[in-house]
């Protein structure tokens, strides 16, 4: 397995010893083209469905149990988000496989296409359990040209992309393992992470149009900056949400200034905007209320503010069975562990609409994650993977 995970960790490796595998970028490709070939080598068969999910697979009769997570990863991220859980997954398969398990479930290791977002986000999951809305798509978080353009590379059909929808009966149920990607098991000095819920997110793509002009002729009192506009929303979102919303949070990703030169007034300013919480409707106060404090700001510098709604994950409850289930295994394997939620979004989210969903975290070291510095102990993740097995095991013989 650290063979495996050494190799995908070169696929778009950085400067800094992270990787750039953003979705259906050359080098996200590449890492998936590998990730079929070494199954098939293995012995595994393989698929990619329509909407460029790509899989290993030991058939059995029996539904199928996904193992999963995903190969892409945030632009500049780190070499753990994603890639362990399909490198574990494989291995789960593995091993399996070189036991002569006969398992009453269909084991498939699947990486999911664009989770992180920096097309749609959930893209490949999403589509597997029919949740994928066509607003999405024309709508998405990184612009509609990237995503065309990235569907091209990678050969997939917009219009094809739903038809992977995969029936609820056909499914036993959803596992993955990821890292943590915060530092509460850290803390915690606990070894595996059981997530009871993962929070729910909104992005939001603003425009602020103001007036550009000679930075040097335009008096202070004569501006309609659209990047003061945005700067002082940044100021006023932090203050809202520590201030109001205890437990959220909410995020400025990037901040575009046109034409973005020295000696110009901003004319217009584009800004990411993303907001998460574990409840539903403490998550649309959020988004309201940030939304209004954008309004005002861009009231107050007599600019205008354009709102276009990019992204929606909605709060997530994971399966109270499989919780149970990953906990005994890690006690079995005298490992400690403890209840947690998810700040970060993950596929088994819409996999939880359709089929019994678990996840199991292991600990960052620092908390760090979304970065180069992502890192997580080798003796982690084995635990992780073995409590992957594990579960995976348990649940394969109580879904006779
Ligand atoms: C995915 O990592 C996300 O939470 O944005
Ligand atoms: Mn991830
Ligand atoms: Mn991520």
């Amino acid at each position: 397995m650290r063979e495996d995970f050494d190799v995908l960790a070169a696929i778009g490796v950085t400067p800094a010893g992270g990787v750039d595998r953003s979705s259906l970028n050359d080098a996200h490709l590449a890492a998936r083209k590998w990730f079929v070939e070494r199954a098939a080598e293995a012995g595994l068969a393989t698929r990619v469905d329509a909407a460029g999910n790509h899989s290993a697979l030991l058939p059995a009769d029996g539904p199928t149990l996904l193992l999963g997570s995903h190969l892409d990863s945030v632009p500049n991220g780190g070499r753990y988000d994603g890639a362990l859980g399909v490198v574990a997954a494989l291995h789960v398969l593995l091993a399996v496989q070189a036991s002569g398990l006969t398992l009453p479930v269909e084991l498939e290791a699947i990486d999911f296409t664009d989770e992180e977002g920096t097309l749609v986000g959930l893209l490949g999951s999403e589509a597997l359990t029919g949740a994928l809305a066509p607003e999405t798509l024309q709508a998405p978080r990184g612009g509609r040209e990237a995503l065309v353009a990235g569907l091209e590379r990678a050969g997939l059909q917009e219009g094809q992309l739903a038809s992977a929808r995969r029936e609820a009966e056909s499914l036993a149920g959803y596992l993955e393992l990821h890292i943590e990607q915060g530092p509460v098991l850290e803390h915690a000095g606990a070894q595996i992470g059981v997530v009871n819920a993962i929070v729910g997110a909104r992005s939001f793509s603003l425009v602020f149009r103001g007036a550009a002009g000679h930075a040097g002729t335009t008096p202070m009192d004569a501006r309609r900056d659209a990047g003061l506009a945005a700067a002082s929303f940044a100021v006023a979102a932090n203050e809202l949400v520590v201030r109001d919303f205890p437990g959220c949070v909410a995020t400025i990703g990037d901040l575009q200034l046109e034409p973005g030169a020295y000696n110009v007034v901003p004319g217009k300013a584009r800004v990411a905007l993303e907001c998460r919480s574990e409840d539903g409707i403490e998550l649309e106060r959020l988004a309201t209320a940030l939304l209004g404090a954008a309004q005002r700001e861009a009231t107050a510098r007599r600019v205008e503010l354009e709102i276009e709604p990019v992204g929606r994950w909605e709060p997530t409850a994971l399966d109270p069975g499989i919780c149970a289930a990953i906990e005994e295994v890690a006690a079995g394997l005298g490992l400690s562990s403890l209840r947690l939620r998810s700040g970060a979004g993950h596929d088994a989210q819409a996999l939880a609409r359709v089929t019994k969903a678990g996840m199991i975290f292991v600990p960052s070291v620092g908390g760090l994650s979304h970065d180069p510095g992502e890192s997580t102990s080798w003796e982690d993740c084995v635990n992780g993977a073995n409590v992957l097995l594990g579960s995976a095991l348990l649940l394969a013989h109580r879904s006779r």
